[in-house]
Protein backbone atom coordinates (compact mmCIF):
# COMPACT_ATOMS: atom_id res chain seq x y z
CA UNK A 1 0.00 0.00 0.00
CA UNK A 2 1.22 3.02 -1.43
CA UNK A 3 0.15 6.24 0.45
CA UNK A 4 0.63 9.79 -0.27
CA UNK A 5 0.24 12.26 2.78
CA UNK A 6 -0.50 15.56 1.34
CA UNK A 7 0.72 17.96 4.12
CA UNK A 8 1.28 21.57 4.29
CA UNK A 9 3.52 21.67 7.57
CA UNK A 10 5.39 18.27 8.94
CA UNK A 11 7.40 18.28 12.25
CA UNK A 12 10.11 18.69 12.82
CA UNK A 13 11.01 20.84 9.20
CA UNK A 14 7.96 22.83 9.81
CA UNK A 15 5.13 23.39 12.34
CA UNK A 16 2.43 25.49 13.59
CA UNK A 17 0.50 23.41 15.47
CA UNK A 18 -0.75 19.66 15.53
CA UNK A 19 -1.12 18.75 12.26
CA UNK A 20 2.36 18.84 11.27
CA UNK A 21 2.55 16.32 14.77
CA UNK A 22 0.30 14.66 13.45
CA UNK A 23 1.69 14.39 9.82
CA UNK A 24 5.58 13.77 11.15
CA UNK A 25 3.98 10.28 13.26
CA UNK A 26 1.86 9.03 11.45
CA UNK A 27 4.04 7.20 8.65
CA UNK A 28 6.39 5.44 11.11
CA UNK A 29 3.25 3.71 12.55
CA UNK A 30 1.75 3.07 9.15
CA UNK A 31 4.95 1.36 8.33
CA UNK A 32 4.42 -1.16 10.88
CA UNK A 33 0.84 -1.96 9.41
CA UNK A 34 2.30 -2.48 5.72
CA UNK A 35 1.45 1.43 4.48
CA UNK A 36 4.37 3.08 2.26
CA UNK A 37 3.84 7.07 3.08
CA UNK A 38 5.55 9.65 0.82
CA UNK A 39 4.69 13.01 1.82
CA UNK A 40 4.27 15.87 -0.06
CA UNK A 41 5.17 19.09 1.69
CA UNK A 42 5.31 22.89 -0.16
CA UNK A 43 9.52 23.85 -0.19
CA UNK A 44 9.43 26.07 2.43
CA UNK A 45 13.15 27.83 3.36
CA UNK A 46 13.14 25.50 6.31
CA UNK A 47 12.37 22.38 4.52
CA UNK A 48 14.49 23.38 1.34
CA UNK A 49 17.21 23.82 3.92
CA UNK A 50 16.49 20.39 5.55
CA UNK A 51 17.03 18.03 2.22
CA UNK A 52 19.06 17.60 -0.54
CA UNK A 53 17.20 15.73 -2.96
CA UNK A 54 16.86 14.31 -6.43
CA UNK A 55 14.42 16.62 -9.35
CA UNK A 56 11.70 14.17 -10.11
CA UNK A 57 9.48 16.59 -12.10
CA UNK A 58 9.99 20.22 -13.59
CA UNK A 59 7.10 22.35 -14.19
CA UNK A 60 7.86 25.41 -16.62
CA UNK A 61 4.96 27.27 -15.73
CA UNK A 62 2.96 26.11 -12.29
CA UNK A 63 0.91 29.30 -10.75
CA UNK A 64 3.02 31.62 -12.21
CA UNK A 65 6.32 30.53 -12.10
CA UNK A 66 8.80 27.41 -12.84
CA UNK A 67 8.56 24.65 -10.02
CA UNK A 68 10.61 21.77 -8.98
CA UNK A 69 9.18 18.33 -7.24
CA UNK A 70 12.18 17.02 -6.09
CA UNK A 71 12.10 13.78 -3.89
CA UNK A 72 14.20 13.47 -0.39
CA UNK A 73 14.82 12.06 2.91
CA UNK A 74 14.61 13.57 5.86
CA UNK A 75 13.94 12.91 9.82
CA UNK A 76 12.93 9.92 8.82
CA UNK A 77 10.44 10.67 6.03
CA UNK A 78 10.32 9.97 2.46
CA UNK A 79 9.28 13.59 0.97
CA UNK A 80 8.36 15.06 -2.45
CA UNK A 81 9.26 18.70 -1.99
CA UNK A 82 7.41 20.94 -4.19
CA UNK A 83 9.86 23.39 -4.98
CA UNK A 84 8.28 26.58 -6.27
CA UNK A 85 10.45 29.90 -5.25
CA UNK A 86 7.84 32.10 -6.32
CA UNK A 87 5.38 30.83 -4.09
CA UNK A 88 6.70 29.50 -0.68
CA UNK A 89 10.36 31.15 -0.46
CA UNK A 90 9.33 33.40 2.28
CA UNK A 91 10.27 34.07 5.61
CA UNK A 92 8.08 33.09 8.60
CA UNK A 93 4.86 31.75 8.85
CA UNK A 94 3.60 29.07 6.10
CA UNK A 95 0.22 30.92 6.17
CA UNK A 96 1.03 34.44 6.92
CA UNK A 97 2.41 37.14 6.16
CA UNK A 98 4.53 39.64 8.42
CA UNK A 99 1.33 41.71 9.44
CA UNK A 100 -0.21 38.62 10.31
CA UNK A 101 -2.74 38.28 7.52
CA UNK A 102 -2.88 35.48 4.92
CA UNK A 103 -0.36 35.56 2.47
CA UNK A 104 -2.74 37.35 -0.55
CA UNK A 105 -1.62 34.64 -3.45
CA UNK A 106 -2.84 31.72 -0.50
CA UNK A 107 -5.36 30.38 -3.39
CA UNK A 108 -2.62 30.11 -5.58
CA UNK A 109 -0.18 28.73 -3.07
CA UNK A 110 -2.53 26.15 -2.21
CA UNK A 111 -3.54 25.30 -5.51
CA UNK A 112 -0.56 24.60 -6.96
CA UNK A 113 -0.08 22.69 -3.95
CA UNK A 114 -2.89 20.52 -4.74
CA UNK A 115 -1.80 20.63 -8.31
CA UNK A 116 1.18 18.77 -7.89
CA UNK A 117 -0.56 16.28 -5.44
CA UNK A 118 -2.86 15.40 -8.50
CA UNK A 119 -0.70 14.73 -11.32
CA UNK A 120 1.54 12.74 -8.12
CA UNK A 121 -1.84 10.45 -7.64
CA UNK A 122 -2.88 10.78 -11.56
CA UNK A 123 0.52 8.37 -11.65
CA UNK A 124 1.69 11.67 -14.00
CA UNK A 125 4.96 12.00 -12.81
CA UNK A 126 6.85 8.89 -13.85
CA UNK A 127 7.77 6.01 -11.83
CA UNK A 128 5.65 6.96 -9.17
CA UNK A 129 2.33 5.17 -8.34
CA UNK A 130 0.43 5.89 -5.12
CA UNK A 131 -3.32 3.55 -3.99
CA UNK A 132 -4.19 6.22 -1.81
CA UNK A 133 -3.69 10.20 -1.21
CA UNK A 134 -4.72 11.51 2.40
CA UNK A 135 -5.46 15.34 2.00
CA UNK A 136 -4.84 17.22 4.79
CA UNK A 137 -7.14 19.94 5.86
CA UNK A 138 -8.18 22.97 3.18
CA UNK A 139 -4.35 23.26 1.79
CA UNK A 140 -4.48 20.06 0.30
CA UNK A 141 -8.30 19.88 -0.28
CA UNK A 142 -8.29 21.26 -4.30
CA UNK A 143 -6.73 18.01 -5.26
CA UNK A 144 -9.12 16.07 -4.91
CA UNK A 145 -11.37 18.60 -6.95
CA UNK A 146 -8.59 18.62 -9.92
CA UNK A 147 -8.78 14.31 -9.49
CA UNK A 148 -12.58 14.56 -10.20
CA UNK A 149 -12.53 17.29 -13.40
CA UNK A 150 -9.61 15.62 -14.90
CA UNK A 151 -10.25 12.00 -13.66
CA UNK A 152 -6.52 10.26 -14.82
CA UNK A 153 -7.12 6.16 -15.96
CA UNK A 154 -6.87 4.87 -12.44
CA UNK A 155 -7.51 7.22 -9.92
CA UNK A 156 -6.48 6.61 -6.41
CA UNK A 157 -8.81 6.42 -3.27
CA UNK A 158 -8.89 9.70 -1.91
CA UNK A 159 -9.16 10.38 1.67
CA UNK A 160 -9.65 14.12 3.36
CA UNK A 161 -8.28 14.41 6.67
CA UNK A 162 -10.12 17.02 9.13
CA UNK A 163 -8.04 18.65 11.15
CA UNK A 164 -9.93 22.02 12.16
CA UNK A 165 -12.82 22.86 10.37
CA UNK A 166 -12.72 26.52 11.15
CA UNK A 167 -10.05 26.61 8.47
CA UNK A 168 -11.90 26.41 5.04
CA UNK A 169 -9.59 28.05 2.54
CA UNK A 170 -12.58 30.03 1.19
CA UNK A 171 -11.37 32.58 -2.07
CA UNK A 172 -13.49 34.79 -4.72
CA UNK A 173 -15.30 32.89 -7.35
CA UNK A 174 -13.36 34.44 -9.84
CA UNK A 175 -10.26 32.65 -9.32
CA UNK A 176 -11.90 29.46 -10.67
CA UNK A 177 -10.43 30.07 -13.98
CA UNK A 178 -6.91 30.73 -13.56
CA UNK A 179 -6.90 27.62 -10.37
CA UNK A 180 -7.47 25.35 -14.13
CA UNK A 181 -11.34 24.35 -12.78
CA UNK A 182 -13.89 23.98 -15.42
CA UNK A 183 -16.94 26.35 -14.62
CA UNK A 184 -19.08 23.54 -13.40
CA UNK A 185 -17.05 22.97 -10.86
CA UNK A 186 -19.30 26.73 -9.39
CA UNK A 187 -21.72 24.38 -8.22
CA UNK A 188 -23.76 23.14 -5.08
CA UNK A 189 -22.06 19.68 -5.75
CA UNK A 190 -19.01 21.54 -6.75
CA UNK A 191 -16.92 23.98 -4.75
CA UNK A 192 -19.19 26.46 -4.37
CA UNK A 193 -19.58 27.92 -0.89
CA UNK A 194 -21.93 30.56 -0.41
CA UNK A 195 -21.19 32.61 -3.83
CA UNK A 196 -17.53 31.92 -3.33
CA UNK A 197 -15.24 28.56 -3.90
CA UNK A 198 -14.22 26.50 -0.94
CA UNK A 199 -11.11 24.24 -1.12
CA UNK A 200 -11.63 22.16 2.10
CA UNK A 201 -15.35 21.60 0.54
CA UNK A 202 -13.37 20.24 -2.73
CA UNK A 203 -12.18 17.55 -0.36
CA UNK A 204 -15.27 16.89 1.29
CA UNK A 205 -17.37 16.54 -1.72
CA UNK A 206 -14.57 14.49 -3.64
CA UNK A 207 -13.34 12.02 -1.39
CA UNK A 208 -14.04 8.30 -0.82
CA UNK A 209 -13.82 9.00 2.81
CA UNK A 210 -13.79 11.86 5.39
CA UNK A 211 -11.73 11.36 8.60
CA UNK A 212 -11.40 13.41 11.56
CA UNK A 213 -8.88 13.38 14.28
CA UNK A 214 -11.17 12.02 17.46
CA UNK A 215 -14.73 10.42 17.33
CA UNK A 216 -16.35 13.05 19.50
CA UNK A 217 -15.17 15.78 16.97
CA UNK A 218 -16.81 13.44 13.66
CA UNK A 219 -19.63 13.52 15.91
CA UNK A 220 -19.82 17.22 16.34
CA UNK A 221 -19.21 18.14 12.88
CA UNK A 222 -22.33 16.75 11.64
CA UNK A 223 -24.38 19.02 13.82
CA UNK A 224 -25.52 22.54 13.24
CA UNK A 225 -23.30 23.92 16.72
CA UNK A 226 -20.19 21.85 15.45
CA UNK A 227 -20.24 21.81 11.44
CA UNK A 228 -19.15 25.70 11.23
CA UNK A 229 -21.24 25.56 8.09
CA UNK A 230 -20.82 21.99 6.45
CA UNK A 231 -22.92 19.84 8.70
CA UNK A 232 -25.18 19.40 6.21
CA UNK A 233 -22.86 18.44 3.92
CA UNK A 234 -21.08 16.35 6.37
CA UNK A 235 -24.45 14.96 7.76
CA UNK A 236 -24.61 13.68 4.30
CA UNK A 237 -22.02 11.75 3.44
CA UNK A 238 -22.28 10.49 7.08
CA UNK A 239 -21.35 7.26 5.84
CA UNK A 240 -18.19 7.87 5.10
CA UNK A 241 -16.98 10.43 8.10
CA UNK A 242 -15.89 8.64 10.52
CA UNK A 243 -13.26 9.35 13.37
CA UNK A 244 -9.81 8.06 14.32
CA UNK A 245 -8.11 9.61 17.48
CA UNK A 246 -4.62 11.03 16.80
CA UNK A 247 -1.85 9.66 19.05
CA UNK A 248 1.41 11.49 20.08
CA UNK A 249 5.08 10.47 19.35
CA UNK A 250 5.85 8.45 22.48
CA UNK A 251 9.86 9.20 21.34
CA UNK A 252 10.03 12.41 21.24
CA UNK A 253 7.70 12.68 24.12
CA UNK A 254 9.28 10.83 26.95
CA UNK A 255 9.54 11.60 29.95
CA UNK A 256 12.50 8.57 30.62
CA UNK A 257 14.97 10.20 27.88
CA UNK A 258 13.48 13.48 27.33
CA UNK A 259 16.77 16.15 27.22
CA UNK A 260 14.14 18.84 27.64
CA UNK A 261 13.91 17.90 31.23
CA UNK A 262 15.92 19.09 34.54
CA UNK A 263 15.07 15.27 35.63
CA UNK A 264 13.96 12.76 33.36
CA UNK A 265 11.67 9.86 34.93
CA UNK A 266 9.17 7.77 34.69
CA UNK A 267 5.44 6.20 36.19
CA UNK A 268 7.59 4.39 38.75
CA UNK A 269 9.60 7.24 40.12
CA UNK A 270 7.10 9.80 40.27
CA UNK A 271 8.85 11.70 43.05
CA UNK A 272 11.81 12.71 40.35
CA UNK A 273 9.17 15.47 38.98
CA UNK A 274 9.57 17.38 42.01
CA UNK A 275 12.81 18.56 40.66
CA UNK A 276 11.18 19.64 37.09
CA UNK A 277 8.64 21.25 38.84
CA UNK A 278 11.28 23.53 41.03
CA UNK A 279 13.36 24.01 37.90
CA UNK A 280 10.33 25.29 35.82
CA UNK A 281 9.13 27.68 39.00
CA UNK A 282 12.65 28.96 38.60
CA UNK A 283 12.64 29.54 34.85
CA UNK A 284 9.36 30.79 35.25
CA UNK A 285 10.27 33.58 38.20
CA UNK A 286 8.07 31.53 40.87
CA UNK A 287 8.04 31.03 43.88
CA UNK A 288 10.05 27.60 44.36
CA UNK A 289 7.10 26.39 46.54
CA UNK A 290 6.92 22.51 46.39
CA UNK A 291 3.25 22.68 47.75
CA UNK A 292 2.02 25.10 45.46
CA UNK A 293 -0.74 23.60 42.80
CA UNK A 294 1.09 24.59 39.69
CA UNK A 295 -1.05 25.25 37.08
CA UNK A 296 0.47 25.10 33.68
CA UNK A 297 -0.84 25.52 29.77
CA UNK A 298 0.93 25.81 26.21
CA UNK A 299 -1.02 26.95 22.86
CA UNK A 300 -2.59 29.39 20.67
CA UNK A 301 -4.06 32.02 21.87
CA UNK A 302 -7.50 32.17 20.41
CA UNK A 303 -11.28 32.04 20.65
CA UNK A 304 -11.06 28.25 20.00
CA UNK A 305 -8.75 27.30 22.92
CA UNK A 306 -10.96 29.33 25.49
CA UNK A 307 -7.65 30.82 27.10
CA UNK A 308 -9.38 34.04 27.37
CA UNK A 309 -11.60 32.38 30.37
CA UNK A 310 -8.65 31.68 32.36
CA UNK A 311 -7.31 35.62 32.93
CA UNK A 312 -10.95 36.20 35.32
CA UNK A 313 -10.51 32.98 37.25
CA UNK A 314 -6.63 33.44 38.62
CA UNK A 315 -6.86 35.74 41.28
CA UNK A 316 -9.12 33.15 43.04
CA UNK A 317 -6.85 30.68 42.51
CA UNK A 318 -3.79 32.11 43.93
CA UNK A 319 -5.16 33.91 46.94
CA UNK A 320 -5.66 29.93 47.60
CA UNK A 321 -2.16 29.28 46.34
CA UNK A 322 -2.13 28.15 43.28
CA UNK A 323 0.93 29.28 40.44
CA UNK A 324 0.17 29.00 36.94
CA UNK A 325 2.73 28.83 33.96
CA UNK A 326 1.68 29.50 30.34
CA UNK A 327 3.61 29.83 27.22
CA UNK A 328 1.70 30.55 23.97
CA UNK A 329 1.20 33.19 21.29
CA UNK A 330 -1.99 34.41 19.55
CA UNK A 331 -4.47 37.42 19.91
CA UNK A 332 -2.84 40.63 21.01
CA UNK A 333 -5.55 41.33 23.43
CA UNK A 334 -4.76 37.68 25.12
CA UNK A 335 -1.04 38.31 25.00
CA UNK A 336 -1.48 41.44 26.83
CA UNK A 337 -4.42 40.10 29.25
CA UNK A 338 -1.88 37.65 30.40
CA UNK A 339 1.04 39.85 30.37
CA UNK A 340 -0.83 41.80 32.87
CA UNK A 341 -1.95 38.90 34.83
CA UNK A 342 2.12 38.15 35.44
CA UNK A 343 2.74 41.84 36.41
CA UNK A 344 -0.26 41.70 38.72
CA UNK A 345 1.25 38.44 40.72
CA UNK A 346 4.82 38.77 40.41
CA UNK A 347 6.10 34.78 42.21
CA UNK A 348 2.72 33.62 41.22
CA UNK A 349 1.94 33.95 37.46
CA UNK A 350 4.34 33.37 34.61
CA UNK A 351 4.29 34.07 31.16
CA UNK A 352 6.19 33.14 28.04
CA UNK A 353 4.78 35.03 24.76
CA UNK A 354 6.24 33.16 21.88
CA UNK A 355 7.18 29.38 20.14
CA UNK A 356 9.70 27.16 22.48
CA UNK A 357 9.39 23.46 22.08
CA UNK A 358 11.66 22.94 24.91
CA UNK A 359 9.87 25.12 27.28
CA UNK A 360 6.67 23.01 26.28
CA UNK A 361 8.75 19.85 27.28
CA UNK A 362 9.61 21.26 30.23
CA UNK A 363 6.45 22.56 31.49
CA UNK A 364 4.48 19.33 30.70
CA UNK A 365 7.60 17.56 32.76
CA UNK A 366 7.10 20.47 35.85
CA UNK A 367 3.15 21.37 36.36
CA UNK A 368 0.57 19.85 38.47
CA UNK A 369 -1.90 19.98 36.60
CA UNK A 370 -2.46 21.40 32.56
CA UNK A 371 -5.14 23.22 31.58
CA UNK A 372 -6.94 23.42 28.26
CA UNK A 373 -10.25 25.09 27.72
CA UNK A 374 -11.07 25.08 24.21
CA UNK A 375 -14.60 25.64 23.19
CA UNK A 376 -13.98 23.03 20.42
CA UNK A 377 -11.24 20.60 19.94
CA UNK A 378 -10.79 18.24 17.12
CA UNK A 379 -8.19 16.14 18.76
CA UNK A 380 -5.80 18.18 20.75
CA UNK A 381 -2.17 16.78 21.47
CA UNK A 382 -0.79 18.82 24.61
CA UNK A 383 -3.39 17.08 26.69
CA UNK A 384 -1.90 13.37 25.97
CA UNK A 385 1.72 15.11 26.32
CA UNK A 386 0.42 16.07 29.56
CA UNK A 387 -0.69 12.56 30.25
CA UNK A 388 2.38 11.07 29.49
CA UNK A 389 3.96 13.53 31.80
CA UNK A 390 1.98 13.36 34.63
CA UNK A 391 0.82 16.35 34.45
CA UNK A 392 -3.26 15.98 35.57
CA UNK A 393 -5.48 17.27 32.36
CA UNK A 394 -8.40 19.94 33.33
CA UNK A 395 -9.67 19.94 30.42
CA UNK A 396 -13.09 20.99 28.52
CA UNK A 397 -15.35 18.16 27.46
CA UNK A 398 -15.43 18.39 23.86
CA UNK A 399 -13.93 17.00 20.82
CA UNK A 400 -10.82 14.87 21.48
CA UNK A 401 -10.41 16.14 24.91
CA UNK A 402 -13.71 14.28 25.91
CA UNK A 403 -11.71 11.02 23.98
CA UNK A 404 -9.01 11.13 25.66
CA UNK A 405 -8.98 11.97 29.53
CA UNK A 406 -11.82 10.28 31.88
CA UNK A 407 -13.06 12.74 33.99
CA UNK A 408 -12.69 12.46 38.18
CA UNK A 409 -16.22 11.43 38.73
CA UNK A 410 -17.01 9.08 41.94
CA UNK A 411 -17.57 6.47 39.80
CA UNK A 412 -14.64 6.08 37.75
CA UNK A 413 -12.78 7.21 40.92
CA UNK A 414 -14.29 4.22 42.29
CA UNK A 415 -13.21 1.93 39.43
CA UNK A 416 -9.43 3.38 39.67
CA UNK A 417 -9.89 4.86 35.74
CA UNK A 418 -9.97 8.47 36.47
CA UNK A 419 -7.21 10.47 34.38
CA UNK A 420 -8.67 14.15 34.75
CA UNK A 421 -11.20 16.50 35.39
CA UNK A 422 -13.70 17.76 32.68
CA UNK A 423 -15.82 20.76 32.94
CA UNK A 424 -18.48 22.09 30.52
CA UNK A 425 -16.47 24.30 27.40
CA UNK A 426 -17.24 27.64 27.61
CA UNK A 427 -18.57 27.69 30.85
CA UNK A 428 -16.31 29.96 33.58
CA UNK A 429 -18.64 28.62 36.04
CA UNK A 430 -17.65 24.67 35.38
CA UNK A 431 -14.02 25.40 34.89
CA UNK A 432 -13.76 27.29 38.26
CA UNK A 433 -15.73 24.23 39.54
CA UNK A 434 -12.87 21.97 38.29
CA UNK A 435 -10.03 23.89 39.54
CA UNK A 436 -10.71 23.95 42.50
CA UNK A 437 -11.85 20.21 42.40
CA UNK A 438 -8.38 19.59 41.59
CA UNK A 439 -6.59 21.44 43.68
CA UNK A 440 -8.34 20.45 46.88
CA UNK A 441 -7.55 17.11 45.52
CA UNK A 442 -4.06 17.64 44.83
CA UNK A 443 -3.96 19.50 49.09
CA UNK A 444 -5.97 17.21 50.56
CA UNK A 445 -5.73 13.48 48.99
CA UNK A 446 -2.03 12.86 47.90
CA UNK A 447 -2.71 9.12 46.96
CA UNK A 448 -5.71 9.87 44.82
CA UNK A 449 -3.68 12.32 42.90
CA UNK A 450 -1.20 10.37 42.13
CA UNK A 451 -3.59 7.45 41.22
CA UNK A 452 -4.37 9.98 38.46
CA UNK A 453 -0.96 10.34 37.40
CA UNK A 454 0.02 6.57 37.39
CA UNK A 455 -3.24 6.25 35.15
CA UNK A 456 -2.55 8.96 32.58
CA UNK A 457 0.91 7.63 32.12
CA UNK A 458 -0.53 4.57 31.25
CA UNK A 459 -2.98 5.58 28.91
CA UNK A 460 -2.16 3.82 25.42
CA UNK A 461 -1.22 7.66 23.45
CA UNK A 462 0.65 6.05 21.10
CA UNK A 463 0.20 5.72 17.41
CA UNK A 464 -0.52 2.02 16.75
CA UNK A 465 -4.22 2.21 17.08
CA UNK A 466 -4.89 5.05 14.89
CA UNK A 467 -2.46 3.34 12.44
CA UNK A 468 -4.44 -0.05 11.95
CA UNK A 469 -7.71 2.34 11.93
CA UNK A 470 -6.17 4.49 9.25
CA UNK A 471 -4.87 1.45 6.97
CA UNK A 472 -7.96 -0.64 7.22
CA UNK A 473 -9.68 2.28 5.81
CA UNK A 474 -6.94 2.90 2.77
CA UNK A 475 -7.00 -0.33 2.09
CA UNK A 476 -10.73 -0.42 1.50
CA UNK A 477 -10.67 2.58 -1.48
CA UNK A 478 -7.45 1.30 -2.88
CA UNK A 479 -8.25 0.60 -6.35
CA UNK A 480 -7.06 -2.69 -8.55
CA UNK A 481 -3.98 -1.96 -10.01
CA UNK A 482 -3.50 -1.23 -13.67
CA UNK A 483 -4.64 -5.25 -15.53
CA UNK A 484 -3.25 -7.07 -18.60
P1 LIG B 1 -3.51 22.99 17.57
O1 LIG B 1 -2.97 22.20 16.43
O2 LIG B 1 -4.96 23.27 17.49
O3 LIG B 1 -2.72 24.23 17.84
P2 LIG B 1 -2.69 20.69 19.19
O4 LIG B 1 -2.82 20.44 20.65
O5 LIG B 1 -3.16 19.64 18.30
O6 LIG B 1 -3.38 22.10 18.91
O7 LIG B 1 -1.16 20.89 18.81
C1 LIG B 1 -0.42 21.99 19.19
C2 LIG B 1 1.04 21.65 19.04
O8 LIG B 1 1.80 22.84 18.98
C3 LIG B 1 1.61 20.87 20.20
O9 LIG B 1 2.68 20.07 19.75
C4 LIG B 1 2.09 21.98 21.14
O10 LIG B 1 3.06 21.54 22.03
C5 LIG B 1 2.63 22.96 20.13
N1 LIG B 1 2.61 24.36 20.58
C6 LIG B 1 1.57 25.22 20.53
N2 LIG B 1 1.95 26.45 20.97
C7 LIG B 1 3.25 26.34 21.29
C8 LIG B 1 4.23 27.26 21.81
N3 LIG B 1 3.91 28.51 22.07
N4 LIG B 1 5.48 26.81 22.00
C9 LIG B 1 5.79 25.51 21.73
N5 LIG B 1 4.93 24.61 21.26
C10 LIG B 1 3.68 25.01 21.04
C1 LIG C 1 -5.75 20.88 14.62
C2 LIG C 1 -6.68 20.87 15.83
C3 LIG C 1 -6.16 20.04 16.98
C4 LIG C 1 -5.59 18.72 16.49
C5 LIG C 1 -4.55 18.96 15.41
C6 LIG C 1 -3.94 17.67 14.88
O1 LIG C 1 -4.79 21.87 14.69
O2 LIG C 1 -6.95 22.19 16.27
O3 LIG C 1 -7.21 19.78 17.88
O4 LIG C 1 -5.00 18.03 17.57
O5 LIG C 1 -5.14 19.63 14.34
O6 LIG C 1 -4.90 16.80 14.34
Amino acid sequence: MRLLSVASEVYPLVKTGGLADVAGALPAALAQEGVVTTTLVPGYPAVLAAIEGERLHAYPDLAGGPATLVRAKAANLDLIVLDAPHLFERPGNPYLGFDGEDWPDNAHRFGAFARAAADLGSGRVDGLVFDVLQLHDWQAGLAAAYLHYDPPARRPGVVATIHNLAFQGVFPAWLLGPLGLPAEAFALDGIEYYGQISFLKAALIFADRITTVSPTYATEIMSEAGGMGLHGLLAGRGEVVSGILNGIDTEVWNPATDPALAVTFDAADLDRRAANKAALQRVFGLDEDPGAFLIGSVGRLTEQKGMDLLPPLMPELIAGGAQFAMLGSGEAGLEAAFADLAAAHPGAVGVRIGYDEALAHAIEGGVDAFVMPSRFEPCGLTQMYALRYGAVPIVARVGGLADTVIDASPYALAQGVATGFHFAPGSDASLRAALARAMAMFAAEPKAWARLQRNGMATDVSWASAARQYAALFAAITPPPFSA
